[in-house]
């Protein structure tokens, strides 16, 4: 179980409770959390889950797949820290995570 903090654009914070195994796309969703939209349902296909990583989780949140790193392509103001949330399974680990949604999808 994980707590995950959402930063918007303005500011603004969410913290969600996700169980392990989820992935943090789909706790962004069930929390109706603003700006991830993933419109493919976690399928690694759409690149509208894109989310930063706060810089002192980036280890451990780990680096993304190549797949991944080729959907990126297809997403809005990618940056060093930028992962699809869909690809980000919960562990206890991930406890304090914080996320931050970008100013839009595409
Ligand atoms: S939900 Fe589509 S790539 Fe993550």
């Amino acid at each position: 179980m994980a707590k995950i903090t959402f930063v918007q654009p303005d500011g603004s914070k969410q913290t969600v409770t996700a169980e392990n195994g989820m992935t943090v796309m789909e706790a962004a969703k069930r929390d109706a959390i603003a700006g991830i939209e993933a419109e493919c349902g976690g399928a690694c296909a759409c690149a509208t889950c894109h989310v930063y990583i706060d810089a002192d989780w980036a280890g451990k949140t780990g680096k993304p797949a190549a797949m991944e790193e080729d959907m990126l392509d297809f997403a809005f103001d990618v940056r060093p820290e930028s992962r699809l949330a869909c690809q980000i399974k919960v562990t206890d680990v991930l406890d304090g995570l914080i996320v931050r949604v970008p100013a839009k999808q595409f």
